[in-house]
């Protein structure tokens, strides 16, 4: 077992599992009917930062959602720090959702009238935490992400990496069990997406358990454990090393040049993801799809 599967301090002992899917199959009921995940199981370890990665369509998205108990799944559970999702009603499973995750998406999703602190501090309206100590508990989470400074600014002042900050700092705000990111870096020019790795490199150091979904190898290949998706089902993940291919495991996708690893997503200027979906809490704006 690597080191990674661990949290700081408990080198050498498996850690509690955070998530856990036991082969979930999602079928959307469009017409015609899309089956975007066939039988995934996986399990998320305290204090890992994991990397989901895929081509578009491969079902990373509808992944997410099911993670986050954002959507049921057609078959299979989802369990959140050992509770079953599936057995829950729709009200049980928003406060589980509440306590537990923490989202980043690649579009934001900020108040834009709202100030940075406000936007942050309204990660804990639905924990019934009085509104002081949610201000105070925002200003040290904007802190940990080196926005101390900005704490009365709006979004709209702000770089799109600043906002991605904030994002980051409303999602830790309720300490949640995980943090679930979504091509949390897919809106960002290449430099400041590092960046955003580079916090949540340092995040997971201080024992947050991370999971990102993103595309683009180069990105995976730098956290400690991939999952490689494609047409809806795990197809290798380094944590087991025997459903990892030959082929995959020789060449840790170092076949992407920086040049295409920085090119199409970021085209999208900051405007543009600032716009309609602004005034969407996170969870709203993620059914979206
Ligand atoms: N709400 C939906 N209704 C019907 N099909 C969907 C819906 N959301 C996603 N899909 C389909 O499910 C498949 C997986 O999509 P998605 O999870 O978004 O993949 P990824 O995030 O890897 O690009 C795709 O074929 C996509 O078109
Ligand atoms: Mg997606």
């Amino acid at each position: 077992m690597s080191p990674d599967m661990t949290a700081p301090g408990m080198t050498g002992t498996a850690t509690a599992p955070v998530l856990e899917l036991r082969d979930v199959t999602k079928t959307y009921p469009s017409t015609p009917p899309v089956t975007a995940l066939r039988g995934v199981s996986l399990t998320v370890r305290q204090g890992e930062l994991v990397a989901i990665v895929g081509p578009s369509g491969s079902g990373k998205t509808t992944l997410l959602h099911l993670m986050g108990t954002l959507d049921r799944p057609t078959t299979g559970r989802v369990l959140l720090t050992g509770l079953d999702a599936s057995a829950m009603t729709d009200r049980q499973v928003a406060r589980l959702r509440a306590t537990r995750i923490g989202f980043v998406f690649q579009q934001f999703f900020l108040a834009e009238h709202a100030t940075v602190l406000d936007n942050v501090a309204d990660g804990l309206l639905y924990a019934g935490t009085p509104y002081r100590q949610r201000r105070e508990l925002a200003a040290e989470a904007l802190s940990s992400v080196g926005l101390g400074e900005r704490l009365h600014a709006r979004p709209t002042q702000l770089s799109g990496g600043q906002r991605q900050r904030v994002a980051i700092a409303r999602a830790l705000i309720g300490r949640p069990a995980i943090v679930l990111a979504d091509e949390p870096t897919g809106n960002l020019d290449h430099a400041t997406g590092q960046s955003i790795l580079a916090l949540l490199h340092a995040l997971h150091d201080r024992g947050t358990t991370i999971l990102v979904i993103t595309h683009d190898r180069e990105i995976a290949a730098h956290l400690p454990r991939q999952v490689d998706m494609l047409d809806g089902r795990i197809v290798a993940d380094t944590a087991k090393p025997d459903t990892v291919s030959p082929a995959a495991a020789a060449s840790p996708a170092t076949a992407v040049s920086p040049a295409a690893a920085a090119s199409p997503a970021t085209a999208v200027s900051p405007a543009a993801a600032a716009s309609p979906a602004t005034a969407a809490s996170p969870a709203t704006a993620a059914r979206r799809g």
